[in-house]
């Protein structure tokens, strides 16, 4: 496995693989790597001949008050685990490298996809996200691209800002991976204390009591977001941010459940904010 730092580096190994023939995927990470991420690299080994992981703190993706300064960061750590699913090249650009002095050029998806759920509470962070996506594209040309169905909104975004720029690539999305009492795994998950880690689970807890919900015959999203509201109140280390049933496909709310519904939520656990969501598409789908 190769680690390389530049752009002209990273476009002269992949350049010469396509020349080879072989077809390249690239799972774009911000690091501090856990099994969620490395799904997406083993589904990417399955998928492609020559699998790229990039390694970068975004930081045009972090609001003003947000954790861009105490992200968790350990790009050792990180090569083991890569190498650990037999990765091909990572590529841990500096910020210099990706943002240069002067640099101004941004890819925005504007409308209501980028504006609810995060971007409520998170104005300016998908424009981060598609500005980085969109230079990752450029930089590693991939034929398939893995992005985790844990950041719903990020998939939807990103599928949409493919399809209205013309990438020639494709998108694939993965099943979230939890740890095994149900919460959602994230490198976000280290920030929390013994106790917030315990309180943590009412995210997950709260998804389960609506898909028995649904499953039991309820369909006003109403009476279902404000059960999953009431679940996560009674904690105390506990804030709701959103909850919210939206479609699928536009992520606008709904009243009432259609055929391929979101589910999705963030909460605050003491400081640290969590998000987790299902997915229900009707069997005829
Ligand atoms: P990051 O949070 O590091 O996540 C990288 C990828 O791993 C994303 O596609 C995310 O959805 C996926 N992922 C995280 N936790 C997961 C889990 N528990 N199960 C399955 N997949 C999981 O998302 C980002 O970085 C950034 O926004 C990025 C796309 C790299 C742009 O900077």
């Amino acid at each position: 496995m190769q680690i390389v730092n530049t752009i002209n580096a990273l476009r002269t190994i992949v350049k010469e693989q396509k020349k080879q023939g072989k077809t390249v995927g690239l799972v774009p990470t911000m690091g501090y790597l856990h099994e969620g991420h490395l799904s997406l690299m083993t589904e990417a080994k399955k998928t492609t001949d020559f699998v790229v992981v990039s390694i970068f703190v975004n930081p045009t993706q972090f609001g003003p008050n947000e954790d861009l300064a105490t992200y968790p960061r350990d790009l050792a750590r990180d090569a083991a685990l890569c190498e650990s699913v037999l990765v091909d090249l990572i590529f841990a650009p500096d910020v210099d490298e990706m943002y240069p002095v002067s640099y101004s050029t941004y890819v925005d998806c504007e409308g209501s996809i980028t504006k609810q759920l995060c971007g409520a509470s998170r104005p300016s962070h998908f424009k981060g996200v598609t500005s980085v996506v969109s230079k990752l594209f450029n930089i590693v040309m991939p034929d398939v691209a893995f992005f985790g169905q844990k950041d719903a909104q990020q998939v939807a975004v990103i599928e949409k800002m493919v399809k209205e720029l013309n990438f020639d690539l494709t998108i694939k999305a993965c099943p979230i991976v939890r740890e095994l009492d149900g919460l959602a795994m994230s490198s976000r998950n280290a920030y929390l204390s013994p106790e917030e880690r315990q309180s943590a689970l009412v995210l997950s807890q709260a998804l389960n009591h609506a898909k028995k919900a649904i499953e039991a015959g309820v369909t006003e999203t109403k009476t279902l977001v404000e059960a999953m509201r009431q679940h996560i109140e009674s904690n105390p280390h506990a804030t709701v941010d959103y909850i919210e049933i939206v479609d699928s496909r536009t992520l606008e709310s709904i009243e009432t459940l259609g055929d391929d519904i979101l589910v999705a939520l963030a909460v605050k656990i003491g400081k640290t904010r969590l998000i987790d969501n299902f997915r229900q598409r009707s069997a005829s789908l």
